[in-house]
């Protein structure tokens, strides 16, 4: 039986630069051979990028978010992850249940709990062997948003800081597993590191 691949996921508030750095991260593992695939959240599937749109552009409550952003998820990892994991390949997803606890459980304030509730459903088995979090203060990012925003990035300042706070806490609650990058520094300075690091990391 082959290895399991490994498992990157990247996360941010959004405007924190990940979608370059997550390009950066691709081109070095192709570079050194590595055989891998790449996928986000919510989307990543025809049925999963259908559920993305409704989830960016659509009005619905806080709990309905929630579960379509798992509905999105077990469609992710059922078509793509898993089976690219199986076969020893490495996935590199933009963002995975980390944002559902940053954006859902801290940003929207639902229970933690039903967080909880629902990875423990949808993935008991599965956890990213590493995530790398793009960390940048509120404003800094707000001011990277383009004016065509979605429905996140619509959101009020509060908001923000509270995503960006739920995500330093998981940070701190699993330092091993992630890798906590400051995005307020020059983009090419964190890729050059990034670069660096996925040369020889695994
Ligand atoms: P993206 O713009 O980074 O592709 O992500 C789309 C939006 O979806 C982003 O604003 C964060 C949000 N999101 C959640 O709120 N919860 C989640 O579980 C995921 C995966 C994304």
């Amino acid at each position: 039986m082959k290895q399991r691949g490994k498992f990157i996921t990247l996360e941010g508030v959004d405007g924190a630069g990940k979608s370059t750095q997550f390009q950066v991260i691709a081109d070095t593992l192709q570079q050194r051979g590595v055989s891998f695939v790449t996928t986000r959240e919510p989307g990543g599937t025809p049925t999963a990028e259908s559920i993305r749109e409704i989830l960016l552009h659509q009005p619905m409550s806080a709990k309905s978010e929630l579960l379509m952003m798992f509905a999105a998820r077990e469609e992710n990892l059922q078509n793509i992850v898993r089976p690219a994991l199986k076969e020893g390949k490495w996935v590199l997803c933009d963002r995975f249940t980390d944002a559902s606890y940053a954006y859902q459980a801290a940003g929207r304030m639902l229970p933690k709990e039903w967080v909880d509730m629902l990875a423990d459903f949808v993935h008991p088995d599965l956890k990213p062997d590493l995530t790398v979090l793009f960390d940048i203060p509120t404003d800094e990012a707000l001011k990277r948003l383009s004016e065509d925003r979605d429905r996140f990035e619509s959101e009020d300042r509060l908001f923000r800081e509270r995503v960006r706070l739920g995500y330093l806490e998981l940070a701190k609650q699993e330092p091993e597993r992630f890798l906590v990058i400051d995005a307020t520094r020059p983009k090419e300075k964190i890729s050059k590191e990034l670069r660096e690091m996925f040369q020889t990391w695994g």
